[in-house]
């Protein structure tokens, strides 16, 4: 993976950058934080401002000629203050540090902007998530890779009490990176078994317990929702379950799942071919969990933090389970297969009942690419959320305002649990018609746990850039988004 080496020092000690780059509010006629430089250089600087008026995005470079203590000045505007959001710094980080790439410089310095615009340890969170995540690329299978990213250096005012903020930011952004890194990959190159590894790896470097249930074994104890779905692939499923037991032994873990899809063909009831490679991403939600994961256990969180990853190919071979299908799920109910590209409810189910019945957890948290209805409902910047529980819900959307992965709940009332009650066995795995898809499809989740605090996150239309229809961000370049990892880590810190 590429280098990215953080420095922070403070103003004094800007000794030499070759790109000293500060933030300025739209229309702003001061530069906060640049060191005293002699007349004619202040004046083009001064110029420069006047000329850029500090427009939200735009970015104006200033060759500084002498031995001064930077070679250029960059000059980001970040928009109106009036108009400043959660992810201005985080975005125009991200802007920077793609600049900075381009220009092959080896290291660039980021002044943190004025507490007015966002207090100091927030800043340093965003500026390090925002470059650190703009700076990632897929190019493992390029033979031809893009210059190696260039170290950052934040220039702060006082250095005191950051060094955490530092540590925390770092850690959460090499998680989403993780994160994109694994759902990128195709799925040739990523099977159940691929992702079994991965967590071993992770769970080994950071002494977290690891258990891999496997095919027979899954069979013996009753998961028949991973078992059917998984028996038309070679590559077998696996159940991933990983722990993170750094809180006190009565403290109840959180439970996190995800659905990993390493690839969806809609198994039978196959897919159309147009755009049937994106299904490579149908792993997102088990991506997103490792990368928490990882986070969790190399920040050491004092917490109880539980992963669990059911994992498929969903493929259409001679074995494959079929509409019509009637199978038996890991709680006990029986389930009506009436389409068999609803796959994803079936092994969640599974994971989720595991999860609640293994561990009585204090709440549970899953993330799955479960329904195209959900792009239809909410498009590509915002995941659906589905909940049990008000408290929890709260907690989510407050970190989803910190972390701008914006999220919105749908209702889940008896009327739509109805909707999925099969005439010949307890539930089926659709709803009526194309009614309500992805409420009808978290219903199918609910009917699995008894009532531990739950919240689905359908993340269909953001855990990867889906064309136009994706606001682009720098610090989301083409491909998986890592949706959810901020989010959850957000979450577990405040916990
Ligand atoms: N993985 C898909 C959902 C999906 C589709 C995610 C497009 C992202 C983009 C899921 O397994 C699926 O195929 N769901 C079906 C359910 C239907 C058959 C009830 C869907 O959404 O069409
Ligand atoms: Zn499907
Ligand atoms: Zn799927």
């Amino acid at each position: 993976m590429h280098v990215f080496k953080m420095r922070i020092k403070t103003q004094g000690s800007i000794k030499k950058t070759q790109l000293l780059c500060a933030f300025v509010l739209e229309d702003s006629n001061k530069i906060t934080g640049l060191p005293k430089f002699d007349t004619k250089t202040s004046s083009s600087i001064n110029q420069s401002l006047k000329d850029m008026r500090g427009k939200l995005g735009k970015l104006t470079i200033i060759p500084i000629s002498g031995k001064k203590q930077a070679q250029r000045i960059l000059l980001a505007g970040i928009g109106k203050k009036e108009n400043l959001t959660n992810d201005t710094i985080r975005f125009v980080s991200g802007k920077i540090a793609q600049k900075a790439r381009e220009l092959q410089l080896k290291e660039f310095s980021i002044i943190i902007p004025p507490t007015f615009v966002s207090d100091s340890i927030s800043s340093i969170s965003q500026i390090i998530e925002g470059s650190k995540m703009s700076l990632y690329k897929f190019e493992k299978f390029k033979t031809e890779k893009t210059n190696k990213s260039p170290d950052l250096t934040i220039i702060v005012s006082k250095s005191d009490k950051i060094s955490k903020a530092v540590k925390v930011a770092e850690a959460v952004a090499e998680g989403a990176i993780f994160t994109k890194s694994i759902a990128n990959l195709p799925p040739n190159e990523c099977t159940p078994t691929t992702l079994a590894n991965f967590a071993k790896d992770i769970s080994k470097k950071n002494k977290m317990k690891c258990t891999i249930i496997s095919q027979p074994e899954l069979k013996k104890k009753g998961f028949g929702g991973i078992t059917a779905v998984g028996k038309g692939s070679k590559n077998e499923p696996k159940l991933i379950v990983m722990e993170h037991n750094h809180g006190s032994k009565t403290q109840k873990p959180i439970v996190l799942v995800g659905k990993a899809v390493t690839f969806d063909t809609g198994g039978i009831s196959l897919k159309p071919g147009q755009g049937m490679d994106e299904m490579k991403f149908d792993k997102c939600g088990g991506c997103t969990v490792l990368g928490i994961m990882k986070s969790v256990s190399e920040l050491k969180l004092p917490i109880n933090v539980v992963g669990i990853i059911p994992s498929v190919e969903n493929m259409p071979g001679g074995e494959a389970y079929r509409p019509g299908d009637i199978i038996k799920m890991y709680n006990g109910k029986t389930a009506e297969i009436l389409n068999t590209d609803a796959e994803g409810r079936l092994i969640l189910a599974d994971a989720l009942a595991y999860g609640e019945k293994q561990y009585t957890p204090k709440a549970i948290i899953d993330f799955a690419t479960l329904t195209g209805a959900c792009i239809i409902a909410l498009g590509n910047n915002v995941a659906a959320i589905v909940s049990n529980n008000e408290q929890l819900t709260k907690k989510i959307t407050n970190s989803s305002k910190t972390t701008t992965e914006e999220i919105w709940e749908l209702p889940l009332t008896q009327d739509y649990m109805d909707m999925i009650k099969s005439d010949v066995a307890d539930i089926k795995n659709v709803g009526i018609g194309r009614a309500a898809g992805t409420i009808t499809a978290a219903a199918f989740l609910k009917s699995a746990i008894k009532d531990t605090p739950w919240v689905h996150v359908d993340i269909a239309g953001v855990a990867w850039t889906q064309g136009a229809a994706t606001k682009e961000k720098p610090y989301n370049p083409k491909g998986a988004t890592g949706f959810g990892v901020r989010l959850i880590l957000d979450y577990l810190q405040k916990l």
